[in-house]
């Protein structure tokens, strides 16, 4: 494409060089000026290119951006734009009480004033740690400039004792390890420091992959960006490509808009099943579909997404970690395997200002025990299913993670394959999990589902990831690692277990799990995508007739203005408001 810079006006010289307002552009300069810029810089034919900067002290998994902004704004340089840095509010999924998740619908905010209030042509949105990605992207949608996403990517490999050691899955099964009386406290912690040894963002398949992968699959990142390890040269280099990249994208007017269609959505959605992708992907995609005006809907989740099969070996679905599946070629390879056999939608436009068809045409793994070619995947129909019922309107069940053991002892009761009945036992949070997972009196054992409630958006606000409930130490000890659990909550990407979560709507907006009670029936049939309880209806009537919504204690003032604003984790979470703003 050519380069228009002689005859564009850009965005920023309505701050920098507004001959109309002398007095305005004056402070404007002056006060960009005395950091040094000069006068050229500001007033000339070259766009302000703002960095979004997640990384920070109290943000680890994004801290690699620190040091990655010296590449990054080389690369601007030399694309011929004006670098300006701008701090993001932080998200960290391991830091942030009581979710990180209430913290996206803030940065997401705080970047659409950034955007639409400085004078910034075009953006390089830097992502790594869960939500930051889907805030960043949110942020972008809304605000239509162009913009351009750089991960820092997952950390090194973790080893604990000659096993590789991932994000989060090691944490999940040295638990069961400490619950069952095989580990001691010190191990534990040390366990899970093996799994984090180097900067970057979970190592697994985690939702920090997985977002990452979603980025890449959308089109809003260079090809082969979002696998790269931190520490990496290659890393650094794609800071530098993505910096560059941006200049000419301004120059280009290549927007959001030409980039987020429902085409681009539906490969991320086939992507998020051949990587075995995290199932916090449908509410962040739901929420980035939403604010860029493209309809999306979670049953579509299930109709393009679930009878595709699972190529990535990497954990918690299979057994590699980030360092393999880059070697193999990362997300680019697998949209080459996936566009070879006919499944991604090749005419979706992308940052580089070619379809996604050209851009992986050539790409294909190059180790196929870690990227599995398409006619030899690791297992087949391995998307979510969307499941319906009584108890919620929707909820979703990640398919490549359920195990041959819990498909025969849960899930195949003789002669009605998929079909399951059981006793219900209900949490009220996961503090009430804690507190009485143990207790005798539950009388829990293999003929029970665990239920979780008030942890949706509203009740525990942003939605807490605790549905991954684990079994009564007794029957961890008996050798039963996973029972069915499901909640109005999410569960972490880097779970393996196979949980029905993000139920919509909650409990404590009045869904059916509010009316569940502990010694309730239930009948999971997978086939017919349907949970119920087996509680007539005029009991059930009479149960929501005398049900009152729970009083909801906030700590802050962002909690306040977040439960009276948020939807339903089907509709993406989003505050409902903002999504009326749409390319201003
Ligand atoms: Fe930040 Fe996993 S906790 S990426
Ligand atoms: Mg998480």
């Amino acid at each position: 494409m050519t380069d228009t810079r002689a005859n564009k006006r850009f965005r920023s010289q309505e701050w920098f060089d507004n001959p109309n307002n002398p007095n305005m552009t004056a402070l404007y300069i002056e006060r960009y000026q005395n950091q040094g810029y000069t006068r050229q810089e500001l007033q000339g034919d070259r766009p302000m290119i703002g960095i979004a900067q997640t990384g920070s002290d109290l943000a680890p998994c994004n801290k690699i951006h620190v040091f990655l902004m010296d590449r990054i704004k080389a690369g601007i340089r030399d694309g011929g734009g004006v670098p300006i840095e701008f701090p993001v509010h932080p998200i960290q999924e391991t830091g942030k009480r009581p979710t990180a998740a209430l913290d996206r619908n803030l940065a997401y905010l705080g970047l659409v004033e950034v955007l639409h209030g400085y004078p910034i042509d075009g953006v390089v949105l830097t992502t790594g740690c869960d939500k930051t990605t889907p805030a960043m992207l949110m942020g972008a949608a809304t605000m239509d400039i162009p913009a351009i996403t750089l991960n820092g990517g997952p950390m090194l490999d973790g080893w604990w004792k000659g096993k590789r050691a991932g994000s989060g899955t090691i944490v999940w099964e040295s638990r069961r390890l400490l619950a069952e009386g095989k580990i001691d406290y010190e191990e534990f912690i040390e366990r899970a420091c093996a799994s984090a040894p180097s900067l970057g963002h979970c190592n697994t398949m985690g939702t920090a992959s997985t977002m990452n992968a979603m980025a890449e699959a959308l089109g809003m990142s260079l090809p082969g960006c979002s696998a790269i390890p931190a520490p990496f040269r290659e890393r650094m280099a794609m800071a530098y490509e993505t910096g560059k990249r941006i200049v000419q994208m301004v120059l280009d007017d290549l927007k959001p808009s030409d980039i987020l269609t429902r085409a681009a959505f539906e490969n991320a959605i086939v992507v998020n099943t051949a990587i075995g992708g995290s199932t916090n992907a449908p509410p962040h995609l739901q929420a980035i579909a939403r604010h860029a005006g493209v309809a999306l809907n979670v049953k579509d989740w299930e109709t393009i997404g679930f009878d595709l099969p699972l190529l990535v070996n990497m954990q918690p679905a299979g057994e590699y970690l980030g360092e393999s599946f880059f070697r193999a070629g990362g997300v680019a390879a697998v949209m080459g395997e996936l566009q070879q056999a006919g499944h991604l939608r090749p005419d979706a436009m992308t940052v580089t200002g070619k379809t996604v068809g050209e851009n992986v045409a050539q790409i294909r793994s190059t180790d196929h025990d870690v990227i599995r070619p398409f006619t030899d995947p690791l297992r087949p129909h391995a998307g979510f299913l969307v499941l319906s019922g009584n108890l919620f309107d929707s909820a979703l069940m990640k398919t490549s993670v359920i195990s041959e053991d819990f498909r025969k002892r849960f899930l195949s009761d003789p002669g009605h394959e998929g079909v399951h009945e059981a006793r219900a036992i209900v949490f009220e949070g996961p503090e009430d999990y804690h507190d009485r997972i143990n207790d005798p009196a539950l009388k829990i054992d293999e003929h029970c589902i665990l239920f979780i409630r008030n942890v949706g958006c509203v009740g525990y606000p942003g939605s807490a990831e605790v549905v991954n409930m684990q079994p009564p130490d007794a029957m961890l000890k008996a050798g039963i690692n996973h029972m069915p659990t499901v909640g109005d909550g999410r569960q972490s990407g880097t779970s393996e277990s196979p949980s029905i979560l993000n139920a919509s709507p909650e409990s404590v907006v009045g869904g059916g799990l509010a009316f569940l009670k502990t010694g309730d029936m239930i009948r999971l049939d997978l086939n017919a995508r349907t949970m119920n309880a087996l509680v007539d209806d005029a009991e059930w009537q009479a149960r929501r007739d005398a049900w009152t919504a729970p009083t909801l204690v906030n700590q802050t003032p962002w909690e306040e203005i977040y439960r009276k604003n948020v939807g339903q984790l089907a509709d993406g979470g989003c505050l409902e408001l903002a999504t009326a703003y749409q390319r201003v």
